[in-house]
Order: structure tokens, then C-alpha cells, then sequence
């Protein structure tokens, strides 16, 4: 199937922080298709380059019109001759920048232009997109309805309350039969749970960035607390029905070698940390996921707590967000060296889809359970619904139910799955 690029049209739009992204409008082969990148704020270092303008009086500096000048320059080049695949649209771009990290026209200005380019020819294709990347990538996976993973209670960088962890999450399974329906019912049930005993309990119920409560708890154990007991009131059973997940979001509070979980103690080692990780898995065995526990380039911490986990709690996903990037190399780093046994997949840590698909194939290989997952700074985009549907990753981190820019991503699945 050859694809003609015939049109393109590029504008910043506002993400739901209220800073600038770029969205992509392109013609490919009769269709006009649409795309725009999301954003994070506790990004890893080792992330693909995000272009800014760093213009301070423009959008705080935030502003992206270097990737709409890179998106013209391109233009006609992207004109001339037809593309064979996405893959090869993909490779093409990938050339055209020629650096390790996208660090030439950023991952912002590549990362629009290749879902796009996937949208047009699942379009011209006249599949669904999950159809389109199930064949052209995921052949071999069973399609499952995905478990989302809701974050009810956001710390960190996504609030300003004192709490240092940075996503509290429910994950609703109910069972292996549970439609996606269910799945997300559940846990928009807890969330309203969580409200009502947040304001019993005389805490704010303003939001964070992901849409999950903010308020000014006096540590984990207690957002664990009132987690659980929301999900019981809710009516559903812990441990089996729903479990519970952390993304420590690590980076943030490691400093001097030391991470400082709680501002009123002393720094912890990471062996202090993994401690603590551990008493909280004996205190709410429904416990399911640790999400960068550790530091992005604390290597050996993170072999060891895999290693604690592998025999008293095998079923425990120690997941690698900044500590892997969404890159195929330090996937590989992490599979031979068994730093970890999960892998956060972030379309704009890489740039391109097909990247993409080829780090979650290689997870796959590995048997590394595979989250996909969106960003802090979202759009309405649901690309990633379709990504996670159609690679039957088994796990979606879209935020709290609640909050369009979180919610797009749950009603699309609503549709696919309906
Ligand atoms: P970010 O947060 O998008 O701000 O990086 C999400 C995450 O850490 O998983
Ligand atoms: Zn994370």
C-alpha cells in the first residue's frame, strides 16, 4: 500500500496543563487525519529530546514553534515520493533526523507525524486503528481486554501536597472475564467512594494533574488506607477483584545518593527504601505494581528488589518507567541483567510508533508484563487506547477517571470494546 503524503498543517495547542503541543493535521492518500503529542513533567533523563523554544516571554518558554518550523522544512521532501508502510515512513524520519535521541527535530515534532501516518493507513486500510497495529505489529498477540490502571491519588510533581509518592492507583480486573465496561466502572465507583471519604475525613478533593485527589495525607500508608477503604465500600474485594499500584516516580526525591521519601526524615538509602516498599506489600497485599521505586540509573537497587520479589511475591510487576525509557537498549539492559520485570511503555519517550512496537515486542519476548501508558501533560488524542487494544498489552495507566484528557483515553476503550 503505498502512501502519499498530499497535505500538511501543523499548529501548537494547549495540553491539559494549559502548555503548548503540537498537533499535526496530514492528507495521506485522499485522508486527512489528525494527531498530537502528549507531555511529561517527571521525565527521565534519558528520555528522547522534547523540543521547546525556551523563548521565557512565549508560553514561559514552553512554547513549540521550532517543531512547526522543522514540520515545513520537511514539507516537501515529505511530499515527493510515496511511503511503502508507516515502518518505512518511520525509518525515514528517523534517518532525516540521524541522532541517537531526536535531538534534531525532537521527538514532539517526529512523534505527531508518525501516529499520523499510522491513523491514515489503518484509514485507508479501512480498519480500526487497533486493527491496523494488531496486523502490522502484533500479529501473534491475543487480542485482551485491557486492565486499567486508575490514578486515584496523585503526589509528587502532579500536586502540591507533601506527599512524595507520585500516582496511587486502583486497578480494577474483577476477573478474567470482566468486560471493559465493568473494568471501568469500578473504578470511576471507587473514585466517588474516595471522594465521599475524603471530604468526611475533612481532606480537599481538588484534583491533580492525572485527576486523581490531592490532598494533604500524612504519607502512603494512609493514601493506601483510604484507597482500600474506598474500594470495600465500593463493593468490590481487594486482592482479587482490585488491586492496588505505586508509581514512586523516584527521580524526584533522590538526592545526594539518597532519597527522600518524607521531608521530616532523614534521607533513606536505597536498601532503607526497598525496605519500606516490602512492609508496604505486607500491609496491603493487594499490592500489584511498583513503578520506578528506585532511581533511573540505580541499576543494581533495582536487581535487588526484583530479586527479594521473585520468590515470596512473583506476581508483583517491578516496573521501569524512566529506568527504560520506552528503549530497546536499556530494555536489553534490564532483561539480561533482570533489574526489573515490567516495562512502562511512553510513545514519546522513543518518537515513533513503530520503535514503539518493537520495544513492547521485545518485552513481549521477554515476558515482561507491558503497561502502556499516557503522559501528565495529555490531549484528547486516544491514540494510545488503540496501541494498548491492538498489541493486547494487557495494562493501561491512563490517570483518574475523570478529567477529559484522562477520560478520552477510557471512553475510547469504551467504544472499542463495546
Ligand atoms: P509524567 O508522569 O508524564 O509526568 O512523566 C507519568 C509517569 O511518571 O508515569
Ligand atoms: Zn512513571
Amino acid at each position: 500500500m503505498a502512501l502519499k503524503i498530499e497535505g500538511l498543517s501543523a499548529r501548537e495547542i494547549l495540553d491539559s496543563r494549559g502548555y503548548p503541543t503540537v498537533e499535526v493535521d496530514l492528507q495521506v492518500s485522499g485522508q486527512w487525519v489528525r494527531a498530537s503529542v502528549p507531555s511529561g513533567a517527571s521525565t527521565g533523563s534519558h528520555e528522547a529530546l522534547e523540543l521547546r523554544d525556551g523563548e521565557e516571554k512565549r508560553y514561559l518558554g514552553k512554547g513549540v514553534r521550532a517543531c512547526l518550523g522543522h514540520l515545513k522544512t520537511l514539507t516537501s521532501k515529505l511530499f515527493a515520493e510515496p511511503f511503502e508502510s508507516p515502518e518505512a515512513f518511520d525509518r525515514w524520519l528517523i534517518a532525516e533526523d540521524g541522532t541517537e535521541n531526536k535531538s534534531k527535530f525532537g521527538a514532539n515534532t517526529l512523534l505527531p507525524l508518525s501516529m499520523a501516518m499510522h491513523r491514515a493507513a489503518a484509514s485507508v486500510a479501512q480498519k480500526p486503528l487497533f486493527e491496523y497495529l494488531h496486523e502490522t505489529y502484533f500479529k501473534d498477540r491475543p487480542l485482551i481486554t485491557p486492565i486499567p490502571m486508575m490514578n486515584v491519588i496523585n503526589g509528587g510533581k502532579h500536586a502540591d501536597n507533601g506527599i512524595q509518592i507520585q500516582e496511587f492507583m486502583v486497578c480494577p480486573r474483577l476477573s478474567d472475564e470482566a468486560s471493559m465496561g465493568d473494568r471501568i466502572r469500578a473504578g470511576a465507583e471507587i473514585y466517588h467512594h474516595l471522594k465521599r471519604l475524603l471530604k468526611q475525613e475533612g481532606y480537599s478533593t481538588n484534583v491533580g494533574d492525572e485527576g486523581g485527589f490531592a490532598p494533604n495525607l500524612a504519607d502512603e500508608q494512609e493514601a493506601l488506607s483510604i484507597i482500600s477503604e474506598a474500594t470495600t465500600q465500593a463493593g468490590y474485594q481487594l486482592g482479587t477483584e482490585v488491586y492496588l499500584a505505586l508509581d514512586s516516580a523516584s527521580n524526584e526525591f533522590f538526592e545526594d545518593e539518597k532519597y527522600l521519601l518524607h521531608q521530616e526524615f532523614p534521607p533513606m538509602t536505597s536498601d532503607a527504601l526497598i525496605e519500606k516498599y516490602n512492609d508496604l506489600l505486607e500491609q496491603f497485599p493487594a499490592l500489584i505494581s511498583f513503578e520506578d521505586a528506585l532511581q533511573e540509573d540505580d541499576w543494581d537497587s533495582w536487581k535487588r528488589f526484583t530479586d527479594g520479589l521473585k520468590e515470596s511475591h512473583p506476581h508483583v510487576m517491578v516496573v521501569g518507567d524512566d529506568l527504560l525509557v520506552t528503549h530497546p537498549k536499556r530494555l536489553k539492559r534490564a532483561i539480561d541483567g533482570g533489574n526489573c520485570n515490567a516495562i512502562l511503555i511512553k510513545i514519546n519517550q522513543i518518537g515513533t510508533i513503530s520503535e514503539t512496537a518493537e520495544t513492547m515486542n521485545q518485552a513481549f519476548a521477554s515476558n515482561f508484563q507491558t503497561v502502556v501508558s499516557h503522559r501528565s501533560g495529555e490531549t484528547e488524542d486516544p491514540f494510545i487506547a488503540h496501541l494498548v487494544t491492538g498489541s493486547g498489552a494487557g495494562w493501561l495507566k491512563s490517570g483518574a477517571p475523570c478529567r477529559t484528557d484522562r477520560t478520552s483515553k477510557y471512553n475510547e476503550l469504551l467504544r472499542i470494546f463495546n
